[in-house]
């Protein structure tokens, strides 16, 4: 009887998050991309104005305001302080399809397999069971498997998709820290062959095995370990055998954005400059500017050849191409591999668990949150923020005379120094990476936004770009990656 009812009520939470999930993306997308969800604004307008109001008991002190913000600050503490109806340390996001495990490191409670004595709150399963999220999670390229193109995957049906993709609701990536040495040391260059080669497969959807013949064509010495035009022998330790090569050439079978497989990181390793076909936007994965040659076209080969001619037989230049592994890759290549400091089945579940918290924040009891408040100094604005990789908030207050770029960030440095934050990928990567024990704020951005618009598309424009967003989304949730 009680399994029924909870049943039950698992079934009318997901059947009215369905179209929701679908809603939410295509509204974030419109909000963030032209920031023209006008209908949305005039509500939250409406909202605000009309359930706001400060209980002024005193009159403002001769303080100068600080106390009056100060009260403003514990009003809004306790008043915006909704309790969620689901404590997901009690009761933990499950998704069912999955071998079991308890992903106890996960920030949320997290656990994979049925089992539980409760449906699950997503599966990996063919989108079969409307009350029950489908999760698509693959990291074959959807040139070779149509079915990991994100919106063919919606189109399906599935309401999450894990792919390659850094546009999918969840990426999941060949990358870590921990499976990637990747600050290894450099070894001495003592093939004479400028590249290797590692192509089990000549044929594939793009134009890797023409690019292969070109260069071989304009005198570029290669070692071919694959089974593709093989001329040294193929049973070696790769990453080993690649240390000693100046040039990798990492081709991918398909130039899909973010396909981005271990022949890219296991180069990185060797300290062999990869030489590409693949991804459009490997230069994104870059760690650091110069040290990835991509040929985007056949036509690019000449040039790519000569480039690594050049590189060659001039030491300094080609030192300047791994300069990384001597003073560490670039801020934009650490946030994107601390990504996977966290594991994509936990962001799975920090996803699913934010969806869940969106949805309740629809219910009046949130909707009558004050989220800001008036003090003789002006207005005080409550806001969100949460590491990403993380799913508790902490909360701040920022104040109108000083609603900046550079006040937000200085207010979460304060935060979360206070508290002794730890960034999350602090024992992931490798320890000449780790820097010092002060926090550096590398990008915060509105919760919601895929992982390609949060890393290399969204910037607030200016301060009154923040302002905008602040003031017409009460109770704003930020994320913060910090490098
Ligand atoms: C390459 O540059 C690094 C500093 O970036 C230096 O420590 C190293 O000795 C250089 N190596 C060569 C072979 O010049």
């Amino acid at each position: 009887m009680r399994d029924l009812s909870w049943a039950q009520r698992q079934r009318r939470r997901w059947t009215g998050l369905l179209p929701l999930f679908v809603g939410l993306v295509v509204v974030a997308e419109l909000t963030f991309l032209s920031r023209l969800d006008m209908g949305k604004n005039a509500a939250m307008v409406r909202r605000w104005t009309s359930s706001f109001h400060f209980p002024s008991d005193s009159a403002p002190l001769d303080d100068g305001g600080d106390d009056d913000d100060r009260r403003c600050e514990d009003w809004l503490e306790r008043e915006d302080a909704v309790a969620y109806s689901r404590d997901f340390r009690i009761d933990p996001i499950v998704v069912a399809g999955a071998e079991q495990q308890d992903w106890a490191s996960c920030s949320v409670g997290c656990k994979f397999g049925s089992g539980a004595n409760k449906e699950p709150d997503a599966t990996f399963a063919h989108p079969q069971n409307p009350a029950i999220a489908s999760v698509l999670r693959s990291m074959e390229s959807s040139h070779y498997y149509a079915q990991n193109n994100i919106h063919v995957a919606r189109r399906r049906g599935y309401n999450i998709v894990m792919t390659t993709s850094l546009s999918s609701d969840v990426p999941v990536g060949y990358f870590s820290w921990t499976e990637y040495d990747i600050m290894a040391p450099m070894h001495p260059k003592t093939e004479d062959a400028l590249a290797a080669a590692f192509i089990s497969n000549c044929g594939a959807r793009n134009f890797r095995l023409q690019a292969l013949e070109r260069l071989e064509k304009l005198d570029i010495k290669i070692d071919s370990y694959g089974s593709c035009h093989q001329n040294r022998k193929g049973e070696v330790d790769k990453v080993e055998t690649l240390k000693h090569y100046k040039f990798s050439l990492a081709f991918e079978n398909s130039n899909e954005e973010d396909y981005v497989t271990e022949k890219f990181f296991q180069s990185l390793v060797a300290g062999a400059v990869p030489v590409v076909v693949g991804a459009p936007n490997i230069q994104d994965f870059a760690p650091c500017s110069g040290s990835v040659l991509h040929i985007k076209e056949l036509a690019d080969v000449a040039s790519v050849a000569k480039t690594m001619k050049y590189l060659a037989s001039n030491p300094d230049a080609y030192n300047k191409s791994v300069s990384w592994k001597y003073d560490g890759p670039s801020d934009s290549f650490k946030a994107l591999m601390d990504m996977a400091a966290v594991h994509s089945s936990c962001r799975l579940c920090i996803h699913l668990a934010t969806k869940i918290q969106e949805k309740e924040e629809m219910t009046t009891e949130f909707q009558k949150r004050p989220c800001k408040c008036i003090s003789s100094k002006g207005t005080v604005y409550h806001v969100y923020v949460r590491e990403r990789g993380r799913f508790e908030m902490q909360s701040l207050y920022l104040r109108s005379g000083g609603l900046t770029l550079k006040a937000l960030e200085s207010a979460v440095l304060t935060k979360f120094k206070s508290l002794n934050h730890m960034p999350i990928w602090k024992n992931e990567r490798p320890k000449s990476i780790r820097g010092d024990d002060n926090l550096k704020i590398y990008k915060i951005y509105p919760v919601g936004l895929t992982q390609r618009h949060a890393l290399y598309r969204f910037n607030f424009d200016s301060d009154a770009d923040l302002r905008k967003h602040i003031e017409s989304n009460p109770c704003a949730k930020f994320e913060v990656i910090f490098v």
